[in-house]
């Protein structure tokens, strides 16, 4: 479905990216672990058109998208949940859902997009009226990742989903990505936390210095020497 070819990319003369390859699966889940500065945003923001690549292609259901505006992009069908979050912070939790669903035509779709957050966050369906400035830091990550979902996107990127949340709220957001998964849509997390990368993820691709160092399944990249070291402090 989605397919990054040979993509470097550089600010100024530093080089944030250099020759990755990556491919991911129609309704796969799957990770990029790797650690801070590694180029993991700087991946996302290609795939999303806000950063343009050097050089590469990224081919997003057979066409090439890398020359495209981000409004096209998502037009396409390809939503970006930023690492800092970026929500309408005045506006009430469900002025922010419907912002998201904006360009939704479907009246019909709209409410059943509606239910599946609703019934994926209750805390977000309780507080619909709140304004999502007074929402605790992990109510506004549900609400980020709701209003992804309520544009009804073909491919969910998400940056950094747990980043800064205890580990109670990290547990409830990776298992509401995983509900998001069940539910077919193709996801591609970027992560620093190698283990819940690695239990939620069908694959998963790790991404270090501006490269791929290695990918496989949780089952081949346990049994890696280097992962256990580096990654998972065993
Ligand atoms: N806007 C920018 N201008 C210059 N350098 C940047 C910018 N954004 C990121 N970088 C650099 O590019 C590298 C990759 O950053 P980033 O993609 O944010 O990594 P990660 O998300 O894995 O932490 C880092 O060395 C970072 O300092
Ligand atoms: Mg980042």
């Amino acid at each position: 479905m989605l397919e990054i070819r040979k993509i470097y990319h550089y600010y100024g003369s530093a080089k944030a990216l250099e020759e990755v390859n990556l491919q991911v699966d129609e309704k796969a889940l799957d990770a990029v672990i790797g650690p801070n500065g590694a180029g993991k945003t700087t991946l996302l923001r290609v795939i999303s058109g806000l950063e343009e690549p050097d050089r590469g292609k990224v081919i997003f259901l057979g066409e090439r998208i890398d020359e495209l505006e981000p409004h096209e992009i998502a037009k396409k069908g390809i939503a970006h949940c930023p690492e800092r979050r970026k929500l309408f912070y005045d506006l009430s939790v469900l002025e922010n859902l419907k912002m998201g669903s904006f360009a939704l035509k479907d009246k019909k779709k709209f409410k059943e997009l509606l239910d599946f957050v609703y019934e994926t966050f209750p805390r977000l369906k309780e507080r619909k009226k709140q304004r999502a400035g007074t929402l605790s830091g992990g109510e506004q990550q549900m609400l980020a990742l709701a209003r992804a979902i309520m544009s009804d996107p073909k491919l969910l990127l998400l940056d950094e989903p747990s980043l800064g949340l205890a580990p109670k709220v990290k547990a409830q957001i990776f298992e509401a990505i995983k509900k998001i998964r069940d539910e077919g849509t193709t996801t591609l997390l970027v992560e620093q936390d190698a283990v819940l990368a690695l239990n939620v993820a069908d694959y998963i691709h790790v991404l270090e210095e501006g490269k791929i160092e290695m990918r496989g399944t949780k089952e081949e990249l346990v049994k890696e020497p280097r992962i256990k070291q580096v990654y998972l402090g065993i």
